[in-house]
C-alpha cells in the first residue's frame, strides 16, 4: 500500500518506518525542515532504541522518504495517517491547531478517494471534526477513521511491530478491511485487531492512559502513607501484584508520572468531563496526586536538611521522564529542579541521552555534567530521578567519596536500602 504519514515525531516516525519495513511505500511529511534534513541523511532526531537501523534500511530500499510537500505525499497515497502533536493548552484541552492545519493541507492535496486515519490522540468526536475541517477544501470523497496509538517511548519500535492489540475505529467495513490488511503483518501471532465505532476508539485511548496514570497515583499516595506509618510500599506492591486481578504493571511508587502522554491525556479527559458535565472524579484525583508527588521528594530533602536548602548543592541522576527516551515533556525532574532552585539550592545534573533537550528548558538552573559521577563532586546529596540502567549499580565507594555528605534520595526505589545503610549512607526511598 502507499501510505502518507503527517507529522514525523515519536509516533509518526515509528509508524512510518514500521509500515515501510513491512513492504509499504511510505512518505512522511513534516513542517520542520531541520528534522527532514536529518532524516533524509538517515539521522534520527529523537532517541528511540532500534529506530535508526529501521529508518536507514527502508530509506536505502526506497520504501521510506521524507518531504515537506503534502502534494507529493498525499497526491499518490491510499491511506493518510495524521500523527501531528496535540499538546495541552493551559485549560487542559488539547491544542488542535496542528491537526487542523494538517487536515486542511491533506484535503487540498487529495487527488481522489483517501482513507484519513487519526493516529494523534484527539478529543472524543475528532473524527467528525477532522471531516468538517477537510470538507470545504476538497471535492474528493474520504473517510476518517480513528486508530489510537499505544506505543511506549523507549520500546516504541517493538510495541509497534508487536502490538498487544490494534484498535480501529470506523463505521465502514471497507475502511476496517484496508486498515486491518495494513496491520496484518504485525499481528500474525494472533493479537487482536479490534473493530469498533470511532467514538469508542477515541475514548479507549484516553481510558488506557488515564487508567495507567491512576494506578501510579494510587501507589504514590500509598507510598506517602507508608512513610508516615512505617510501611514499605515495595513490599505492599509485591503483596498486591501477585493478585492476578491486579497484575504487576504500573504499580511502582516514584516521583510521579510525566511524559507527553499521561499528563496531557488525563487533563484532556478531565476537560471532556467538564464540558459534558460528567464527573470524572477518579482521574481528577489521580492528576492532583501526581502534581503533589512531583514535589514530595523535595519536601523530604528539605526535612532532612532542617528546612533550609539555601547554598546546598544536589546531584541529579536522570532527567528524561523515564529511561530509554530523551523526551523531557512534563518530566518530574523539571519540577524537582525548579523547586530546589526556588529555595536557593544548586543542581548538578546528568542524563545519558536527554542533556540537549533538558538544556533548552532548564537553561542556567542546572550545571550540566559529563558523567554521573561528576555530578557528585561537592554535592550535599544525590537525588535519583530517572531509573536508567546504568544508575542501578554504581560504585558506591566512589559515590561516598565524591559527595560532601553520604545522603541518597532514591526517587525510584532502585537501590537496596539495607546495603546502603550498611555502607554508611543515609538513604531515603519513596514509601519505604
Ligand atoms: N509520544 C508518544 O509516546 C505517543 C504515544 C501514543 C500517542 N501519541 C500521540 O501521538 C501524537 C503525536 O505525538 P508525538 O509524541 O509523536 O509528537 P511529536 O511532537 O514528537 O511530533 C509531532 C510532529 O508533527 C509535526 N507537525 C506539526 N504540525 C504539522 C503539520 N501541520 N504538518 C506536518 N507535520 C506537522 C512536528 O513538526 C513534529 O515533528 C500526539 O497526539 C500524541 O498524544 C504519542
Amino acid at each position: 500500500m502507499r501510505v502518507a504519514v503527517i507529522g514525523t515525531g515519536y509516533v509518526g516516525l515509528v509508524a512510518g518506518a514500521c509500515f515501510a519495513d513491512s513492504g509499504n511505500d511510505v512518505i512522511c511529511v513534516d513542517i520542520d525542515e531541520r528534522k527532514l534534513e536529518m532524516l533524509r541523511k538517515g539521522e534520527i532526531p529523537i532517541y528511540e532504541p532500534g529506530l535508526e537501523g529501521l529508518v536507514e534500511r527502508n530509506i536505502a530500499e526506497k520504501r521510506l522518504s521524507f518531504t515537506s510537500s503534502y502534494e507529493e505525499a498525499v497526491g499518490t497515497c491510499d491511506i493518510v495517517f495524521l500523527a501531528v502533536g496535540t499538546p495541552p493548552l493551559p485549560n487542559g484541552e488539547p491544542d488542535l491547531s496542528f491537526l487542523k492545519a494538517a487536515a486542511e493541507q491533506v484535503a487540498k492535496s487529495m487527488t481522489g478517494y483517501r482513507i484519513i486515519v487519526n493516529k494523534s490522540t484527539v478529543p472524543i468526536g475528532s473524527h467528525r471534526v477532522v471531516a468538517d475541517w477537510m470538507n470545504p477544501h476538497t471535492k474528493h470523497p474520504f473517510d476518517v477513521a480513528s486508530n489510537p496509538e499505544f506505543l511506549k517511548e523507549g520500546t516504541a519500535v517493538d510495541d509497534f511491530l508487536k502490538p498487544d492489540r490494534v484498535v480501529l475505529g470506523t463505521e465502514k467495513e471497507s475502511v476496517y478491511k484496508a486498515l486491518a490488511e495494513l496491520y496484518a503483518p504485525f499481528v500474525r501471532q494472533g493479537n487482536p485487531v479490534i473493530w469498533m465505532d470511532p467514538v469508542s476508539a477515541e475514548i479507549t485511548k484516553y481510558a488506557c492512559n488515564s487508567f495507567l496514570a491512576t494506578r501510579i497515583s494510587f501507589m504514590n499516595e500509598l507510598a506517602v502513607l507508608c512513610e508516615k506509618v512505617g510501611g514499605d510500599v515495595e513490599k505492599v506492591r509485591i503483596g498486591m501484584s501477585t493478585d492476578i486481578r491486579i497484575g504487576r504493571h504500573f504499580l511502582y511508587a516514584g516521583v510521579g508520572y510525566g511524559g507527553s502522554c499521561f499528563p496531557k491525556d488525563v487533563q484532556a479527559l478531565m476537560a471532556t468531563g467538564r464540558r459534558e458535565d460528567v464527573p470524572l472524579s477518579v482521574i481528577t484525583a489521580a492528576e492532583e496526586a501526581n502534581a503533589r508527588q512531583k514535589r514530595h521528594i523535595v519536601s523530604r530533602v528539605r526535612k532532612h536538611f532542617g528546612g533550609n536548602l539555601s547554598g546546598k548543592t544536589f546531584a541529579i541522576w536522570g532527567l528524561a521522564f523515564k529511561p530509554n527516551t530523551d523526551d523531557m515533556r512534563e518530566a518530574p525532574a523539571l519540577v524537582i529542579i525548579d523547586e530546589l532552585v526556588k529555595v536557593g539550592a544548586k543542581t548538578r545534573v546528568f542524563d545519558p541521552v536527554s542533556m540537549e533537550n533538558a538544556r533548552q528548558t532548564l537553561k542556567d538552573k542546572a550545571t550540566f555534567c559529563k558523567t554521573y559521577y561528576e555530578t557528585l563532586e561537592g554535592a550535599d546529596a544525590l537525588v535519583l530521578v530517572t531509573e536508567w540502567n546504568e544508575f542501578r549499580n554504581p560504585d558506591f565507594k566512589r559515590v561516598k567519596q565524591l559527595l560532601k555528605q553520604p545522603v541518597i534520595f532514591d526517587g525510584r526505589n532502585i537501590f537496596n536500602p539495607a546495603s546502603l545503610r550498611q555502607q554508611g549512607f543515609t538513604y531515603y526511598g519513596v514509601g519505604r
